[in-house]
């Protein structure tokens, strides 16, 4: 296979590196599917954090995290009010949404023990915390962009890897 050829330098980024991708969405529902390939990607223990601001499309995102990791469609809501919503998919999905979070006051041992867990964690205003509070594998950023979003993709090491590989060529 190319990818295992090691006379040709390799086109993903090695373990450490810092890999970014910014891609346009022109829609809610290319948001979703571009997600859904990531959701299809993910691993238990994966942590992506979301970050964009008001109806910038996070939870568009999260939708499509969760189509691909075969949560059943509809289930999926802000869980502004409850901060942390759990679909069940391939893996368990934890849906958590920081808006309401007032500063310092992050429940940091919870949050943590969703990331360590088996499944899937995907953080809504992640930068509302405190940096290393939690490490995201992947940081995505959602930008009002002409004629929809762009997305920017971030994250270094192992996971990131993997899911920066997910992201459609096409869209790139
Ligand atoms: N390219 C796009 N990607 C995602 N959403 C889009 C796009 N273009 C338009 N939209 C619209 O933007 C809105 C995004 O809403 P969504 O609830 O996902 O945002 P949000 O970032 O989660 O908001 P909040 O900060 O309130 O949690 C939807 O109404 C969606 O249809
Ligand atoms: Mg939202």
């Amino acid at each position: 296979m190319a990818d295992r050829d090691n006379t040709k330098t390799p086109r993903v980024a090695k373990a450490g590196e810092e890999g970014r991708i910014a891609i346009v969405s022109a829609s809610a529902d290319e948001t979703e599917a571009i997600a859904a390939r990531l959701g299809c990607a993910a691993a238990a223990g994966d942590v992506i954090g979301l970050v964009g601001e008001l109806g910038a499309g996070k939870t568009a995102f999260v939708r499509g995290l969760a189509a691909g990791l075969g949560v059943a469609p509809g289930d999926v809501a802000s869980p502004t009010f409850t901060m942390v919503a759990e679909y069940r998919g391939r893996l368990p999905l934890f849906h958590i949404d920081l808006y309401r979070l007032t500063p310092g006051e992050a429940d940091i041992g919870a949050l943590r023990e969703y990331a360590a867990a088996t499944g899937v964690t995907a953080v809504e205003w992640f930068d509302r915390l405190a940096p290393g509070t939690l490490d995201a594998c992947l940081r995505v950023r959602i930008d009002y962009a002409e004629p929809g979003r762009r997305l920017t993709f971030e994250g270094a090491g192992e996971r990131a890897t993997r899911l920066l590989a997910a992201v459609p060529a096409a869209s790139r």
